[in-house]
């Protein structure tokens, strides 16, 4: 098969879809990889890195995109991109396609074959492709949390874990997820006081287990929030419900309680956030002031850290892209249900049934379309 791997062009993006080991296992397995020159420069891997992985770095993106049988991203494709892409090829690429009617569209008449990293699920039922970036922005809020308590920064002038005599930060973390942990893992680690809020007990249960003393858990509701964060210095909202907007379990009248000049880092910003007053924004300008409170909601935290995410993110989708490569695509998915399941269009048809009833299309399991 021949991969390519193009540069990432939307702003401020600077992961890219392979490291150079992930060209090596390609080409190792026989396959061609085409890289685009340039591809790695954001997060470090100069061309002369995936040259000596087997690869052939090209100039052009659209001779990239012409030649490839597989377009290995991280994000999906936008407007100069969407002519590039061929009819049958592979796109193997984060798309959240729900919001983005264009980009469905666009699969969808030129009868590409887009395979999302965020719908690939795994034995347990979660998303493991999902999972790297939750646990990139889940450490990175502490330490950005961290950074905007500074005064110079703009927050109340706290130091997380405190000095000997003088109490730590209190840190209360919303949702005890994939994101959650990571961030209390750092928190903790920092010497911050740290209660954790989940409406889920067997998984607050768990966390118990896992942090002992270190930690204090709460059963969520609106009670408990509001009184949490009355007192806290670094508020993290990482709330999901799978498909759904998140709840807003911070209201704007409750961030009158909260004390100035403390900090919220909702990265549930990508699902709408779980904070009222919380609104998206870019790593240019990361931060606005609601009632006092400073709020940082980067929808794409991980993008600050391209190379940790790039080996992250190449750690979870390279074994799905070398099985593409190797089996091609409808032995592949025939033998990988988790694969298959990752499936959002093929041949001019929606496959994947939340993205058909979010933009009204038509859904058509994949399973009518490549069975005889
Ligand atoms: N901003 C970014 O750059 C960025 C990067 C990666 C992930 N994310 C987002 O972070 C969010 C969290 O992701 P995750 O992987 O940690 O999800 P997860 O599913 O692992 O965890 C979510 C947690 O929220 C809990 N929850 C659900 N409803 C709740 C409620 N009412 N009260 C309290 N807790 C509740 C769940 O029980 C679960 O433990 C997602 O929206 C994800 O897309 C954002």
């Amino acid at each position: 098969m021949i991969v390519g791997l193009p540069k990432e062009i939307k702003d401020n993006e600077y992961r890219v879809g392979l490291t150079p080991a992930g060209v090596r296992a390609l080409t190792d397995s026989g396959h061609q990889v085409l890289v685009e020159r340039g591809a790695g420069d954001g997060s470090g891997f100069e061309d002369a890195l995936y040259q000596r992985a087997g690869a052939t770095t090209i100039s052009s993106a659209a001779e990239v995109w012409a030649k490839a049988d597989m377009i290995v991203k991280v994000k999906e494709p936008i407007g100069p991109e969407y002519p590039l892409m061929r009819e049958g090829q592979l796109l193997f690429t984060y798309l959240h396609l729900a919001p983005d009617r264009e980009l469905t569209k666009q699969l969808l008449e030129r009868k590409v074959t887009g395979i999302a990293y965020e719908t690939i699920t795994d034995r347990n039922g979660s998303l493991p492709l999902l999972t790297p970036m939750s646990e990139v922005a889940g450490r990175m809020a502490i330490q950005v949390g961290a950074h905007y308590l500074e005064k110079m920064s703009g927050g109340r002038g706290i130091l997380l874990g405190g000095v000997p005599g003088v109490p730590a930060a209190r840190v209360v973390i919303i949702g005890g997820g994939g994101g959650g942990t990571n961030a209390a893992k750092i928190a903790v680690g920092m010497g911050a006081h740290v209660t954790i809020i989940d409406n889920n007990l067997d998984r607050l249960r768990e966390l118990d287990d896992i942090f002992l003393s270190k930690i204090s858990t709460l059963a969520s509701s609106a009670y408990m929030i509001h009184d949490a964060i009355s007192q806290a210095d670094l508020i993290i909202g990482a709330v999901l419900v799978p498909g759904a907007s998140a709840p807003k379990l911070v209201t704007r009248a409750m961030l009158k309680d909260v004390p100035n000049g403390a900090v919220i880092v909702d990265v549930a910003v990508d699902q709408g956030g779980c904070i009222e007053t919380t609104h998206p924004t870019t790593h240019s300008n990361p931060t606005y002031y609601v009632e006092g409170v400073l709020h940082y909601c980067v929808a794409n935290m991980p993008g600050a850290v391209p190379r940790t995410s790039t080996f992250a993110l190449t750690n979870a989708t390279l074994p799905f892209a070398v099985k593409l490569a190797n089996k091609g695509f409808l032995k592949a998915i025939a033998s990988d249900p988790h694969l298959k399941a990752g499936i959002n269009t093929y041949a001019g048809h929606c496959t994947y049934e939340a993205v058909a009833v979010s933009q009204g299309l038509e859904y058509t399991p994949i399973d009518s379309l490549t069975k005889k």
